[in-house]
């Protein structure tokens, strides 16, 4: 049944075809193989387009809970990412553990468990108090209108004051995660001026290079709208079933942040599968790089950098902004 426009895992018991299987140190074990790339089996829920690194396709790990685990099963990522698995397995009303080292991973994955309506995210981004002329620590004007980069500032210290007095609640947390995808990017849905993918580090002297060499400034962006528009495209698509079995997961599920090698949090015989794809490197810069890459925003934006590091501070005068 597709009761949400998604197309339903395939039924398929544990002896259908494609299955065979591998011996190691004598141990059976079983493979599957498969087909992802059909015209049909390449849509997927929109709510996995965000824009990250080392994404994988949701197929690949929907292909494997569809064949080896049932409704209630619990799913594993250790190095979950943006939630690609997770989510998926969510979709599929599977029971969800997802881990990162990378603190951004949970604020760009657990939000998507609670879908809001674009009603309710306009009405609170319209409550956000906006500052005008606030400014970021450091120069910024070579990615960011000045208006864009006060409404930025804005939003940020909104965010912050909230989660600092515990008033923080599912929609804030929506919010960040779809304007910490918003910061930088190629296209005018983006807060930015055009500039290279977020998971290339661009120094603000690199970004004044290629703004002489595009002939570009700045563009003022509203940062409501585009957040607004983001979320009808997320949001799109997933029906009252999906969102209540997303609800039930993202509740009852673990998002841990730490290193995979040490989980002390989940219980033993709590998993029944792990889909995951590990990390190409044996180091992984998390917030740092050049002052105006998306690591080093992304990392202030949302509060994660260390105080003394922090780029976009609250400042200039109160007013409503934009
Ligand atoms: C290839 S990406 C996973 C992408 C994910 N499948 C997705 O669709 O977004 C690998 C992830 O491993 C994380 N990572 C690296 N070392 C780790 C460690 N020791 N423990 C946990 N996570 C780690 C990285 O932060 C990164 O998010």
């Amino acid at each position: 049944m597709d009761t949400d426009g998604y197309p339903p895992g395939p039924a398929v018991p544990h002896t259908a075809s494609g299955r065979d299987w591998v011996e190691a140190e004598g141990i059976r074990i079983p493979r599957f193989t498969g087909e992802f790339w059909t015209s049909r089996q390449r849509k997927a829920s929109p709510i996995h387009e965000i824009s990250y690194r080392a994404c994988f396709k949701p197929q690949l790990p929907r292909f494997f809970i569809c064949r080896m685990t049932g409704e209630g099963d619990r799913v594993y990522d250790p190095f979950t990412g943006r939630g690609t698995t997770v989510l998926e397995a969510g979709l599929l009303g599977r029971g969800v553990i997802a881990n990162d080292t990378n603190p951004l991973s949970r604020i760009l994955t657990r939000p998507r468990f609670f879908l809001p309506d674009d009603a309710e995210v306009r009405e609170r981004l319209a409550a956000i108090p906006m500052v005008s002329g606030a400014r970021a620590t450091i120069d910024l004007s070579m990615f960011y209108h000045r208006d864009t980069e006060a409404e930025i500032v804005s939003l940020r210290t909104y965010l912050l004051d909230r989660q600092e007095s515990g008033e923080e609640d599912n929609l804030d947390a929506w919010i960040r995660m779809v304007a910490t995808n918003r910061l930088t990017g190629h296209s005018s849905g983006f807060f930015s001026v055009y500039t290279l993918p977020p998971n290339q580090a661009v120094s603000p002297e690199r970004q004044e290079r290629i703004n002489r060499r595009r002939n570009q400034v700045p563009q003022y962006r509203d940062i409501r709208e585009l957040i607004l528009k983001k979320t009808r495209s997320l949001v799109k698509r997933t029906g009252p079933h999906a969102r209540s079995l997303l609800n039930t997961a993202g509740d009852e599920g673990l998002f841990l942040t730490g290193d995979s090698r040490n989980t002390t949090a989940i219980p033993g015989e709590s998993v029944q599968l792990t889909v995951t794809s590990p990390p190409f490197l044996d180091t992984v810069h998390l917030l740092g790089n050049g002052a105006g890459s998306w690591p080093g925003l992304s990392g202030s934006f949302t509060g994660l950098l260390p105080r003394e590091d922090m780029l976009l501070l609250r400042s200039g005068k109160s007013g409503k902004a934009g």
